[in-house]
């Protein structure tokens, strides 16, 4: 077998390089026996390239052309020559050529695949699984190759990027201590000690903090963070992030590093249109208007509070739930009016699966406004609600009383709902905003305690520290998120680097002095070495990755993803170890209770 040295790709071959000698490797992607003529089309990873082996001009050539399967892999020597007229192929960029073999090399036969990596068109009723189970055959296809190509060429940009602006790349342990993200540790056991475990980082903020208490200053790493959470449709269980920590700044130099960089890299990489500066909305603000902390800012359609309006008026049940501290909002579907009275029975549904007591609503037609509840009204507030929702003919008002957390979340939902409904979640437009000045804490009615809204290292606005003992909700950190597109893309915040604020924000948390020592002793005492003021930030690269190449899951945006329960189908992990592993890790199974 000779494998000769390769002098061109497959898919960079034009007509300007008529009449050269060359040498090329790849798959065959499909093949067409003529008899005396074979037709391979030859892929590597730049594209595709038509080949011809002639009987008549290679003879000794035919049978294995003639013997070539898909997915074999080969090598060829030949020439590049014009195609005829008629059989230019103007979809294929090497379509105005071809490669008129010599010699025919196979370097690899093939088995039939379990899917046909070459009919793109087909690939949509391939099963998932199978793909990730053959994702080293599912890789082979160009779109998933681009999509690896995209993702170099973008961590390639922030590395020049974080480079040119001084940063230094440090890589941190993946054994460690858990690090509070908010998601459960993965653990790995400690065989000399048996019971002891390190954890897998959630994320290497604690380093990241450690390495500005050492002078660092300016830090990032392209970083694997692993978390045992449930997962979702933007959400694995080991993912990346840019993770990058400075120095005596300021909430405002680390946003505005954020918003340089992420111009860069979207704009470098993509058409997709972005908004110049990011819009930076507070999470009240957010949550008040949008009914969400990570708003979708490519439409309107803005929460409208109607509280005021309907307040002491005939209705009980708005009365009752303003009486226990709720609110009622309204939001606008234009050309709503026209859903029929089971479309809007299923609108409420949809409502109700999110938290809503119900759903009322109000259609707007020609001759007036058509409401099961304007019987509780009198004309003149029913005129003054659609004004306050600047409402037109043909719009369907939907109002929605409750607690202010449930309207946010049930109008917030619904709002992306009209949205995705009337098509105005544009994928063209990648807007990005920043979500700035959330809670410090929010209030876990199950457990009957106070959790970190972001993680327990970030800095509570310094006029709020009085709050500490008064009213912890009412505090708001110096904390803020990336949005793009009603998804999360990235947080950060300036942290605690007083020790006793870092005591006091843990003991808020329920951890007691003893725990602190325990869990994070080592960050106390590097605080109370001189610890510089510091704050960073995080985006995720898969997300971003999602958002360029407008991907809603992404499995497709990773090389060799886990499917649903974090199983990855290709390695067959996670699996069972042989009984002396166990033993020697001092482990034993209890079989799971049914
Ligand atoms: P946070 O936990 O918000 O912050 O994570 C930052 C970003 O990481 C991405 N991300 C994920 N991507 C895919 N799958 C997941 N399971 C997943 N979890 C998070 C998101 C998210 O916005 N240490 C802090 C950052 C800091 O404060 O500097 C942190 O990790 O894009």
């Amino acid at each position: 077998m000779k494998h000769w040295q390769r002098t061109s790709d497959c898919g960079t071959l034009n007509i300007n390089h008529l009449g050269e000698e060359i040498v090329l490797n790849g798959w065959v992607n499909r093949s067409r026996d003529h008899g005396d003529l074979v037709f391979i089309d030859l892929r590597d990873r730049t594209g595709i390239v038509q080949v011809v082996i002639d009987a008549a001009t290679s003879p000794e050539m035919i049978d294995t052309a003639r013997s070539l399967r898909s997915e074999f892999c080969v090598s060829i020597q030949g020439r590049v020559r014009a195609r005829r007229e008629g059989a230019v192929n103007p979809n294929l960029a090497t379509g105005e050529i071809e490669v008129i073999t010599d010699h025919l090399e196979v370097l690899s036969t093939s088995k039939t695949l379990p899917f046909q990596v070459s009919d793109e068109s087909a690939m949509s009723q391939v099963d998932e699984t199978l793909r990730v189970k053959y994702r080293y055959l599912d890789l082979r296809r160009p779109k998933m190759y681009q999509m690896l190509a995209l993702r170099h060429k973008v961590v390639t940009l922030i590395r020049d990027f974080m480079n040119a602006e001084s940063f230094l790349e440090v890589e941190t342990p993946i054994f460690t201590k858990s690090t509070p993200e908010g998601a459960r540790d993965y653990l790995i056991p400690y065989r000399l000690n048996p019971g002891y475990f390190y954890a897998l980082p959630q994320s290497p903020q604690q380093y990241k903090q450690l390495l500005m208490v050492a002078g660092v200053e300016r830090y990032y790493q392209i970083a694997r963070c692993f978390r045992d959470e449930a997962q979702r449709a933007d959400r694995q269980p080991e993912f990346t992030q840019l993770d990058l920590e400075m120095s005596f700044v300021t909430q405002e130099d680390i946003l505005s590093l954020i918003e340089r960089l992420i111009t860069h890299v979207v704009t470098s990489v993509s058409d997709k249109q972005i908004l110049s500066p990011f819009p930076r909305i507070t999470w009240d603000e957010a949550l008040r208007r949008y009914g969400s902390d990570k708003p979708d800012i490519r439409f309107g359609l803005e929460l409208v509070d109607i509280s005021e309006l309907v307040r002491g008026k005939g209705f009980s049940v708005f009365n009752n739930v303003l009486a226990n501290g709720g609110e009622v909002k309204a939001l606008r579907y234009p050309k709503g009016s026209s859903l029929s009275r089971r479309e809007v029975d299923e609108l409420a549904t949809f409502c109700k699966e999110f938290g809503a007591q119900a759903m009322a609503s109000i259609a707007v037609n020609e001759d007036g406004a058509k409401s099961p509840i304007s019987k509780f009204f009198e004309p003149e507030t029913m005129t003054a609600i659609l004004k306050a929702c600047e409402a037109e003919v043909g719009d369907l008002i939907c109002l929605v009383a409750d607690t202010p957390k449930t309207v946010a979340n049930v109008l917030g939902r619904l709002r992306l709902e009209i949205g995705n409904r009337l098509g105005l979640r544009d994928p063209n437009k990648l807007y990005f905003n920043f979500i700035t000045d959330f809670p410090l804490v929010q209030w876990d009615e199950t457990e009957k305690r106070w959790d970190a809204e972001h993680h327990p290292f970030t800095m509570p606005r310094e006029e709020h520290l009085e709050y500490f003992d008064t009213d912890p909700g009412k505090i708001r950190a110096q904390c803020y998120d990336l949005v793009c597109n009603g998804q999360e893309s990235g947080s950060g915040s300036i942290r605690i680097h007083r020790p006793d604020i870092q005591s006091k924000v843990f003991s808020l948390l329920g951890i007691s002095e003893e725990t602190q020592r325990e869990r994070f002793g080592h960050i106390l005492d590097a605080f109370s070495f001189g610890a510089p003021p510091h704050g960073g930030f995080a985006p995720g690269i898969d997300r971003l990755i999602m958002n360029l190449q407008d991907e809603p899951n992404i499995r497709e945006v990773m090389a060799f993803p886990k499917m649903g329960l974090g199983y990855d189908p290709m390695m067959d992990a996670p699996s069972a170890v042989d009984a002396a592993q166990m033993k020697e890790l001092g482990l034993e199974v209890r079989p799971h209770k049914k």
